[in-house]
């Protein structure tokens, strides 16, 4: 009798399932709007870098496509059409027309927090995403949804359930390689803690964890009728997981003011002898401050016994978000301390845009220590404002941003040890002035591919065609 009625259930279950699924399905069909284009995007008033591509991409489909309907599923609630429109503004002085520009505010967002799944987090949120997909498209059906944020449940929902054309613009993926070789090598990340990292049956379950969510994680991706990518590393990820072409189309760095810097970096070095060195970069772990101040102890060791009787300082510049970040900060300052170079570093946490404009208006070289950063804005941003550049080798700044031709430093330096490091600044120091202002002359000039305008126009060139299709 029991397993009878198990069956019975299980078979009551699918059947209530794919009715609610169809029905959906009506739904939306019915109330499929025309013309109309769909952004996914939960955090729209987030004010970071993912928020800039929105605002960009919406302006420019504005200018393009003047005649169709904007939608943004938001989960902002406690902000306003206005006050959305507001903030983009004055965050990023991006002007939206709001006449053909609506929001859609979503209920469920909380469902996506990571703060309630503090196991599976990765494959729990995902699936929170699909669910929050399927509210949005209960609100409207769109011509074409395009998920801007990364919740690549979303694009299945709509492409399946919705009949909706379906577009992503990725990030980084949700998953990739990189994190199942750290596992797989038994090594300790900030993604995978002591625990795991020690025992072989953990590191094989998380593995196979891992490599099934990539499964499902490419099976969502193909749904996907274009793919764009903010940069090779994203592409080379995402082509590979979800066995697609992706355009790359770089995020829009806002440059201009910085090309515009002067700089009197030099002067400092003239008439007292000065070296500024700076980091940009939000105090988190992966950025890897503790590999700065090694660097900045190799520099001072090699610079006494070279005898170059300049004066080296680093600053580290960058945001300082919560109590973790803060915790670290104390940490770096006590290393400091140990390594004898405190008196060689400054900190300058949270300080307004302008002071980190005078930052980068005062160093004559910037480093970048972020093993396999994704894009690194940041390296964008001082190769445009004439700080010469020593990046990481690896990530978004060696594929993207920082091509050194043929041994000769074109656009900046490429290191990955502390000695390299160390290396590269201290050449940089030894160049005559001239060489020093070819360097920046032609950082200038490659910090354009990542201009607003080229972006508008790669996005265009990605994206146009389907909107065309579908309109
Ligand atoms: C591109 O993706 C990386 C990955 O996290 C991110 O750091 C970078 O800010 C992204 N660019 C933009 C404009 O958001
Ligand atoms: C940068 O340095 C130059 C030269 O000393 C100075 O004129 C300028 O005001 C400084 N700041 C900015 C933001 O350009």
């Amino acid at each position: 009798m029991f397993p009878q009625v198990h069956v019975v259930f299980i078979v009551k279950m699918i059947c209530m399932l794919s009715a609610a699924i169809l029905i959906l399905i009506f739904l939306s069909y019915r109330r499929r709007k025309p013309n109309t284009v769909a952004f996914f995007h939960p955090y729209c008033n987030a004010g970071g870098g993912g928020e800039r591509v929105l605002w960009c991409a919406i302006r420019s489909m504005q200018a393009r496509f003047p005649k169709l309907k904007y939608i943004v599923y938001s989960g902002d609630r406690d902000a306003s059409k206005e006050q959305i429109l507001l903030r983009a503004k004055q965050r990023f002085d991006i002007e939206i027309d709001p006449s053909n520009v609506d929001f859609v505010f979503l209920k469920l967002r909380t469902i996506v927090e990571d703060r309630w799944y503090p196991r599976l987090t990765l494959l729990l949120q995902t699936l929170m995403g699909g669910v929050l997909a399927l509210e949005a498209l209960c609100y409207v059906c769109p011509t074409l949804m395009i998920d801007s944020m990364g919740y690549p449940l979303s694009l299945p929902v709509f492409k399946w359930l919705g009949g909706c054309r379906v577009a992503a613009y990725v990030h980084y993926p949700t998953i990739s390689c990189d994190m199942m070789d750290v596992v797989a090598r038994g090594e300790t990340a900030f993604n995978n803690v002591e625990g795991i990292a020690q025992s072989p049956i953990l590191s094989f379950l998380k593995l196979s964890y891992y490599k099934l969510f990539a499964q499902a994680y490419g099976l969502a991706g193909r749904a996907a009728d274009v793919v764009m990518v903010n940069g090779s590393w994203t592409a080379s990820h995402i082509s590979q997981l979800w066995k697609q072409r992706c355009s790359i189309v770089f995020p829009p760095c806002d440059i201009e003011g910085l090309l515009a810097i002067p700089g009197r970096s030099e002067e400092i070095l003239r008439n007292d002898k000065g070296v500024r060195i700076l980091s940009i970069g939000q105090i988190r772990p992966e950025k890897n401050h503790r590999l700065q101040l090694e660097i900045l102890k190799e520099v001072l060791k090699r610079a006494e016994k070279k005898k170059m009787h300049v004066k080296i300082s680093l600053t580290i510049a960058g945001g300082c978000r919560n109590e973790d970040d803060e915790r670290r900060v104390r940490e770096l300052r006590e290393y400091a301390t140990q390594l004898g170079v405190e008196n060689n570093l400054e900190w300058k946490l949270n300080v307004p845009y302008g002071e980190l404009i005078e930052l980068l208006n005062c160093s004559l070289i910037s480093i970048h220590t972020m093993r396999n950063e994704h894009f690194g804005i940041s390296v964008v941003e001082a190769l445009a404002a004439g700080s010469i550049m020593v990046a990481h080798k690896s990530g978004g700044p060696s594929m993207d941003i920082v091509d050194p031709c043929e041994g000769v430093a074109s656009v900046g330096y490429l290191a990955t040890t502390k000695e390299e490091f160390a290396s590269c600044i201290l050449s940089i120091i030894s160049l005559s002035p001239s060489s020093r202002s070819q360097i920046r002359e032609s950082a200038r000039l490659s910090s354009q591919r990542f201009s607003e305008e080229v972006f508008d126009e790669k996005w265009m060139q990605s994206i146009g065609g389907l909107i065309e299709a579908a309109a």
